[in-house]
């Protein structure tokens, strides 16, 4: 299995009580960053800090924040205890996330779209809001792709391409 060296990195993993965003989160973990996961599941969120707590190299920060990501106010706290827990982040995995029901566009109910939408569309777009300063901050002068990613967003464009883009997935 690949292996790359996470030591002294600082990781928010959305959706990461469970499914793949805890697997995103183990790997990150095993690879020696220390992980702040967020879930709206409280219950499963701590298990799930239990264990990432027993595979955590020496020295690594493992926390938690429950946080719904379509909601704006909660975003900003989850990032601001995730930046305080591990002092600073600077990888963040946009995984939370929802299916949501499987009917035909025509049959298809209108706040269970928008309930999609919400967290998936905007609950990236809240993440990654909060969340770039932070990035921002914690670039030195080294370059690692979560930076480089970091250095190329533009902070200053309109929003009307985003619906579209999220409308392709
Ligand atoms: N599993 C697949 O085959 C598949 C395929 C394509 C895309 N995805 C996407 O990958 C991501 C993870 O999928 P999964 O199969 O592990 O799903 P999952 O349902 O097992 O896990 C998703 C996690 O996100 C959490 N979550 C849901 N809504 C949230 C919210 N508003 N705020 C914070 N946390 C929230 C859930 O509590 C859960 O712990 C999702 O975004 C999903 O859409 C999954």
């Amino acid at each position: 299995m690949n292996q790359i060296d996470l030591n002294g990195h600082k990781a928010v993993v959305t959706g990461a009580a469970q499914g793949l965003g805890y697997a995103i989160a183990q790997r990150l973990v095993e690879s020696g960053a220390s992980v702040s996961i967020w879930d709206i599941d409280g219950e499963t969120l701590k298990g799930a800090v239990s264990t990432l707590s027993e595979i955590a190299v020496e020295g690594a920060v493992i926390s938690s924040e429950v946080a719904d990501v379509s909601d704006a106010d909660a975003v900003d706290a989850a990032l601001a205890g995730s930046t305080a827990a591990l002092d600073g982040v600077d990888i963040v995995v946009n995984n939370a996330g929802i299916s949501g029901p499987n009917v035909v566009s025509w049959e298809y109910d209108v706040a269970a779209w928008q309930k999609v939408v919400d967290i998936n569309l905007t609950g990236t777009f809240l993440v990654c809001r909060a969340a770039i300063p932070a990035m921002r901050a914690a670039m030195g002068g080294s370059s690692t792709s979560p930076r480089w990613l970091a250095k190329k967003a533009i902070p200053t464009r309109r929003p009307i391409a985003r619906p579209k883009r999220g409308s392709l997935d």
